[in-house]
């Protein structure tokens, strides 16, 4: 299939980079500078379903700039013209419900960075596509760097092909503590009543179980969550038989609410981890939002993140099946 398509001009954005041919990300625009409008983008993509479909899959992701998308309700008839089921967000991370499919990205404070992961990555459904839109564009920083996954595999092979393969085959599993309620004064601040959406204690255990997840509860009303064995790296569908680096080892790695190991109780050496991290930050590409762009990562083949911003800014998310 073709990269370009009559209702769409190819576009170029700082930042972007050609990985193995595929360009990440590909930029969609208007194909003249009066098609900009809500009405015609959405045309176009109802015409060009499967063709858009493709295009993500075929370079992880895909950028649709210059059209002027302004709010909410435009990003939602953008989301919904595709026809793709909604997925209910399981994770830390402090959401608001916006309108319709459409939540924030996350409530935590903006000074922080949040860390590069697949979303979902520990629950058992997880989305295939995270679209992003920026209604606000922050004067700084902010970005949503993404890392194409297979990278990562190839270059943790090449340096520590033992260490891989060892956590390949004995899984990796994880704990994580949350408190009761919400914190948003931290990125990771999402309470455990939220996240299962009761307070009981026994029902909110069965929507763990459901979720592959073992609890213990603390004494502070708080919950450590166990979750494994987990995959090391995992092949899709369609991605080219590509090992996606499916885990997120450095994110939880040592950390004061989070912990990684083998799924036998073997330690991961913390050299292996911080090398890690060095290569998914060398692999990342990043570009600088604009007001009115949306974003489809193909969450298959892509980590993403966000980097610390001033304020404002406000980017608002959808996840599908
Ligand atoms: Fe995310």
């Amino acid at each position: 299939m073709e990269y370009s398509c009559k209702d769409f001009k190819v576009g170029k954005c700082e930042g972007q980079k050609v990985v193995h041919g595929e360009t990440m990300p590909l930029v969609l625009e208007p194909p003249e500078p009066n098609n900009g409008d809500l009405e015609s983008l959405l045309l176009a993509l109802k015409k060009n379903k499967d063709w858009f479909d493709d295009m993500i899959t075929k370079n992880s992701a895909a950028l649709l700039r210059g059209f002027n998308v302004k709010n909410a309700e435009d990003f939602n008839e953008i989301v919904e013209t595709f026809g793709w089921d909604d997925i209910r967000y399981v994770g830390p991370a402090p959401r608001t419900h916006v309108h319709k499919r459409i939540w924030t990205a996350n409530e935590g404070p903006l000074s922080e960075f949040i860390y590069y992961h697949h979303e979902m990555v520990l629950i058992k459904e997880f989305p295939k596509k995270v679209i992003l839109f920026c209604e606000t564009p922050p004067p700084e920083g902010g970005q949503t760097p993404f890392v194409p996954s297979f990278r990562v595999t190839e270059r943790m092979l090449e340096e520590f092909p033992e260490a891989v393969e060892e956590m390949e085959t004995k899984g990796l599993k994880y704990s994580f503590t949350a408190l009761s309620k919400n914190d948003t004064s931290s990125m990771r601040g999402r309470g455990w009543e939220d996240a299962f959406g009761t307070s009981d204690r026994a029902e909110a255990e069965r929507r763990a179980k459901a979720l592959g997840m073992d609890m213990e509860w603390l004494p502070n009303g708080g919950v450590k969550t166990i979750l494994g064995p987990r995959c090391l790296t995992k092949v899709f569908d369609g991605r080219k038989g590509r090992r996606m680096w499916f885990n997120t080892l450095v994110g939880m790695h040592g950390k004061e609410h989070s912990s990684a190991t083998m799924a036998d109780g073997t330690e991961i050496p913390k050299h292996v981890v911080k090398r890690c991290e060095e290569i998914i930050e060398e692999e990342s590409i990043q570009f600088n939002w604009e007001k009115g762009d949306v974003l489809f990562l193909d969450n298959y083949a892509l980590l993403h993140g966000r980097r610390p911003s001033l304020p404002p800014r406000r980017v608002l998310v959808a996840t599908c099946k």
